[in-house]
């Protein structure tokens, strides 16, 4: 039987191997070296690194749909209770679900409004948001309005008592209406006011 030759690694591959490391070793080095002009970059800009899941940065008009969606269903699941808060008679685990999941989507609510999503645009008769730059001037009044109204939807989910959820359903209210009359540019279609039909027409036209 003749000796097999032996199966050693290749002389090759020691040098392989040491240049690989040396490639390593200088890429961290590199790496590292971007890394921190990138955070320096971005703590200048005040925008978080590249890493995934920055959505703020990277999918704005989704965040905008998300809210918007948010705040549709928000609103189908007053119905039942502004009704409730006019007078009618109302299943108390009707509004109390409601009342829950409007809760709910009121703490997050306030998530969805990263500054690049600030993108309202006073010319168009049907803006993408019509959230208003007011919210990025005062976030901390913007945040304490969403606290309110989600406070007062936890208050309409523990009512014991008819008065008490009636008057938690109407301070709920109270908290949407406030919040997009300070932060939330209304839909108002075109109309004619009494003002533009006692406007004297006359007037801007001299007579010659
Ligand atoms: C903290 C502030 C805040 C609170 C509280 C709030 N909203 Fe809103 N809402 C907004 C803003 C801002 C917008 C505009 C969002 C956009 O266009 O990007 C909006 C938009 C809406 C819209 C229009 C959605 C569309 O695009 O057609 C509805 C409907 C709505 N809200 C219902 C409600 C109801 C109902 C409540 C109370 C249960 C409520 N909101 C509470 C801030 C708020």
């Amino acid at each position: 039987m003749h000796a097999q030759p032996s199966t050693a690694a290749p002389a090759s591959r020691v040098p392989t191997l040491g240049a690989r490391s040396i490639g390593r070793t200088s890429r961290a080095a590199l790496t590292a070296v971007v890394l921190t002009l990138a955070s320096a970059a971005a703590g200048q800009e005040g925008l978080p690194g590249d890493a995934p899941g920055w959505t703020g940065l990277t999918e704005v008009d989704e965040i905008i749909e998300a809210r918007r969606v948010l705040m549709i269903r928000t609103e189908e699941l007053m119905l039942p209770i502004d009704a409730f808060a006019a007078g009618a008679e109302a299943e108390s685990e009707t509004l109390r679900a409601a009342a829950e999941s409007i809760e709910a989507m009121l703490l997050a609510l306030p998530h969805l409004f990263p500054p690049t999503t600030n993108r309202y645009d006073p010319d168009v008769l049907e803006p993408e948001t019509r959230a208003l730059p007011e919210i990025w001037r005062d976030f901390a009044a913007f945040r304490a309005m969403a606290t309110a109204a989600e406070e007062a939807a936890a208050a309409l989910a523990d009512a014991e008592d008819e008065p008490t959820g009636r008057a938690a359903a109407l301070r709920l209210r109270g908290t949407c209406d406030g919040c997009h009359s300070r932060f939330a540019k209304p839909y108002t279609p075109p109309k004619v006011t009494e003002e533009d039909l006692d406007f004297d027409f006359d007037s801007v036209f001299p007579d010659d």
